[in-house]
């Protein structure tokens, strides 16, 4: 049996490559748990629940039902894609909008409890790299191995932009700089389970690491891990 890896950390920081890389390698599934965040927040967008970022939280509470929550694997791309309501969103899902409210709608309590359910079901058979921001502390406080992540700033900035560019997003660092501050501030100071390293997480500050050298300390702790339990299972 596999074991169960959470990688928690801050928004733009690397936590879904580093945790696709090493699901690929070890064979796992790879959940990406801010994913569905970011999908009931643009069925709130879609359904004009929020509106210039600004929402109410009993409404969205209200709609919650109206949301079925799915992934599917893509072949070409060997990652799992959103859907929300059966509609493949994976792209929407990751825009500026999306990401902005997406911080503010994971502050509401029954969301969070809905969709902490969903990660749990989703990662019952162990073998699983889960990212987030509780994955460590409130999904699975068990979990074999915990990393927090972490990069100094402007690196992170930089990354976002990079990545948003690619998309042909139109915008600029000050712009990403805002929305990534204001993410940091709400994910780590909200009340309902707010981004913290747990006390048994290995922080891995990737500031100066290429994606390989990520990969490799992951891997080598993941592995590390894998066999103590498997020692630990023989001796019982
Ligand atoms: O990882 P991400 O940027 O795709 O996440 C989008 C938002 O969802 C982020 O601002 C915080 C929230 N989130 C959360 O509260 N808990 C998680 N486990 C994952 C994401």
């Amino acid at each position: 049996m596999g074991i169960t890896i959470a990688i928690d950390g801050y928004s733009s920081c690397g936590k879904s490559t580093l945790a696709k890389a090493l699901a690929a390698k070890l064979n796992y599934a790879y959940i990406d748990s801010g994913a569905m965040y970011r999908c009931v927040t643009l069925h709130c967008i879609q359904r004009g629940i929020i509106k210039d970022g600004i929402f109410l939280t009993e409404e969205v509470v209200k709609t919650l039902p109206a949301i079925h929550l799915s992934f599917q694997f893509n072949l070409k791309t060997k990652f799992n894609e959103s859907f929300l309501n059966n509609k493949n969103v994976e792209k929407d899902i990751r825009s500026l909008e999306v990401a902005a409210s997406a911080s503010s709608i994971s502050t509401i309590r029954e969301v969070r409890i809905q969709m902490v359910k969903l990660q749990r079901k989703m990662g019952e058979n162990k073998s699983v790299v889960m990212d987030g921001r509780d994955i460590g502390t409130a999904v699975f406080p068990n979990a074999e191995l915990k990393l927090f992540m972490t990069a100094d700033t402007d690196i992170r900035i930089q990354r976002r932009l990079n990545e948003l560019k690619l998309r042909g997003d139109k915008i600029s660092f000050a712009e990403v700089k805002k929305n990534l501050l204001d993410r940091d501030y709400q994910d780590t100071h909200r009340k309902e389970s707010p981004l913290i390293r747990s006390a048994d997480a290995i922080v891995l500050d990737n500031s100066e690491m290429d994606t390989e050298e990520q990969l490799r300390f992951a891997l080598q702790l993941a592995n590390e891990r894998i066999k103590n339990i498997k020692e630990e299972k023989i001796n019982q």
